[in-house]
C-alpha cells in the first residue's frame, strides 16, 4: 500500500492536485490483481465506486434495470473502456464480486430474480432507517442488521459490509475532511474481507478496518444513529468517521 498523505487544507487547488495523485496511484494498482464487480444500481453510490474502480484497473458490469437508458449509457462511457452495464443477472453471472449499490427496501424480492450468487463476494452498503429513527429516535436501532439479514438469504455467498458509514461525495473527494477516512468491514470470510479491502484502498485517503464477523454489522449500522443525530444537532452538518488503532 502506497504511503498515507495528510490531508491538512482544502481547497480547490488541492482538490484538483487531490485528484492528479489518486488517478496516479490508482494507475499503479493496476497491475496489482483485478476484480470483476457486478455493481448493481447506478445510483450515487454505484457511479463513485464503479467509476473508482475501473479506473483503479477493475471490470465494472454495471446491473440495471434499464441498462439501455441514456443515463445509464453515460455512466457506462464515463466510466471508461472497462464498464459496461446489462441486467442484474447477467452482471452477477459474469462477476467474482458483487456490490449491491441498491435501496435496501427492495433487495428481499429481488434475490429471486438475481440468479446463484453461491460463492460470490457480496459488497453490502446499505442502510435501512426504521420509520422511528426518521423521526430521529435512537431506539429506533434494529435488533438484526442489513448485512446479517443479507447473508442469511444468502448462505453460500460471502456477505462484507463496507461502505456504509461514507457519504458517496466523500468517496470521491474524501480530502475535504481533511484526513484519511475509515471503511468499516463486516463479514465471516477473510479471504473475501482482504479482497474488499483491496478495493477500499483503491481509494486514496479511504482505510480499510476490519471489525470481524458480519454480526460486526449491527454496530456498524449503529452509527448512522450517531451521524443522524449529529447532523440534525449542528443544522445539516455532516460527519464521516476515522477510526485510529492503538499505537502498541
Ligand atoms: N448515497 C450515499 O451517500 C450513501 C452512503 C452510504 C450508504 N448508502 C446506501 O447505499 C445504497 C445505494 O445508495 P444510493 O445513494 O446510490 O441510492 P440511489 O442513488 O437511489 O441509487 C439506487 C439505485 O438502485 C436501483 N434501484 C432503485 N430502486 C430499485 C428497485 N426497487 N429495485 C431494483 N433496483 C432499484 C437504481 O438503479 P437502476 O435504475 O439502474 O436499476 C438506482 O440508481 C442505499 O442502500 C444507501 O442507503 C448511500
Amino acid at each position: 500500500m502506497p504511503p498515507r498523505r495528510s490531508f491538512l487544507t482544502l481547497g480547490a487547488g488541492l482538490a484538483v492536485a487531490a485528484l492528479s495523485r489518486r488517478t496516479h496511484a490508482q494507475t499503479n494498482r493496476i497491475s496489482e490483481g483485478k476484480e470483476t464487480i457486478a455493481m448493481l444500481g447506478t445510483g450515487k453510490m454505484a457511479s463513485v465506486l464503479g467509476k473508482g474502480w475501473a479506473a483503479a484497473g477493475h471490470t465494472v458490469i454495471y446491473g440495471s434495470r434499464a441498462p439501455g437508458d441514456t443515463r445509464v449509457t453515460d455512466l457506462v462511457r464515463e466510466s471508461g473502456a472497462r464498464a459496461s452495464a446489462t441486467t442484474s443477472k447477467d452482471a452477477i453471472a459474469r462477476a467474482g464480486m458483487v456490490m449491491f449499490a441498491l435501496p435496501w427496501e427492495p433487495v428481499k424480492d429481488l434475490l429471486p430474480t438475481l440468479g446463484d450468487l453461491g460463492g460470490k463476494i457480496v459488497m453490502d452498503p446499505m442502510i435501512h432507517i426504521p420509520p422511528t429513527l426518521k423521526e430521529v429516535d435512537a431506539t429506533g436501532c434494529n435488533p438484526v442488521s442489513v448485512g446479517e439479514q443479507l447473508q442469511s438469504w444468502l448462505p453460500g455467498a460471502h456477505v462484507v459490509k463496507a461502505f456504509n458509514t461514507i457519504a458517496a461525495k466523500t468517496i470521491v473527494d474524501p480530502a475535504r475532511t481533511g484526513r484519511p477516512i475509515s471503511i468499516a468491514l463486516a463479514g465471516d470470510d477473510a479471504a473475501a474481507k482482504t479482497r474488499v479491502a483491496k478495493l477500499v484502498s483503491a481509494f486514496e485517503g479511504l482505510e480499510p478496518l476490519d471489525c470481524g464477523p458480519i454480526r460486526a454489522a449491527r454496530y456498524i449500522e449503529s452509527l448512522l444513529l450517531l451521524s443522524i443525530n449529529y447532523s440534525v444537532a449542528n443544522k445539516g452538518k455532516r460527519i464521516e468517521f476515522f477510526f485510529r488503532a492503538h499505537v502498541t
